[in-house]
């Protein structure tokens, strides 16, 4: 299976998730608060890759009252509970596979929760260039996800994944605390924090692109 085909069943099962979403999800809103805890006052213009029903986006429109945001995902379905938030008049949307659409640029910060736990280093360093090239100098990526705990449990993801694409569409291959740290690094960001969250396995990555 390949990344488009991969991505294409990730969609659909989002597709079918969207209703009851939140009533599981809204468990892990410290996880998703802590994406607007570290960014810097004054950020203005943001964007959620993997927005989803945007619960990541209340503490972040809570704190900065007035920010401009771009919801990027591939499922117009979950996109729709979004579209129902008092905060929907800030919100413009980029709907499609985020290795194929256009973000847009000089972005103050990129965020991201619990979606790109699913990609190979090398595509992600191709994505993360995308994200790099989106946001302005200066500008901040932040990342909260699932992580290997060692390189052997994400060896293993892979090869479940290569075994039998077709057994659980939302199969995880999360990388290592040191593989995402290259990936970041290669694609040019700095390295700002990596630090452990609430959720098991969860931990937040946060890169600057240089001045
Ligand atoms: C687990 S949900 C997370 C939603 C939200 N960020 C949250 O934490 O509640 C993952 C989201 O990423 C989106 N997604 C997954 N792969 C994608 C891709 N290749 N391009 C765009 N969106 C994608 C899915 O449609 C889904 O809405």
């Amino acid at each position: 299976m390949d990344l488009k085909e991969r991505n294409q069943t990730l969609k659909e099962f989002f597709d079918r998730k969207t209703v009851g979403y939140d009533d599981v999800h809204l468990a892990f809103m410290e996880s998703k608060r802590a994406l607007t805890d570290v960014l810097p006052d004054g950020t203005s213009k943001v964007l959620d890759l993997g927005a989803g029903t945007g619960l990541e986006l209340i503490p972040l429109v809570e704190r900065f009252p007035d920010v401009r945001i771009t919801a990027a995902d591939i499922s117009e379905d979950i996109l729709g509970t979004l579209k129902e938030r008092p905060f929907a008049d800030q919100v413009t949307y980029v709907v499609g596979d985020f290795f194929e659409t256009d973000f847009g640029t000089e972005f103050d910060a990129m965020i991201s929760t619990s979606a790109l736990h699913h990609f190979a280093p090398e595509d992600k360093v191709r994505l993360y260039k995308k994200v790099y090239d989106a946001l302005r100098p200066g500008g901040i990526f932040v990342n909260a996800d699932k992580t290997a705990p060692d390189p052997a449990a994400q060896e293993e993801g892979f090869r479940e994944l290569e075994e039998d694409p077709h057994r659980w569409p939302h199969m995880d291959t999360p990388l290592t605390i040191g593989a995402e740290c290259t990936v970041l690094e290669e694609a040019g960001f700095r390295l700002l924090q990596v630090s452990p969250l609430p959720n098991a396995n969860y931990y937040l990555y946060s890169a600057v692109r240089p001045e």
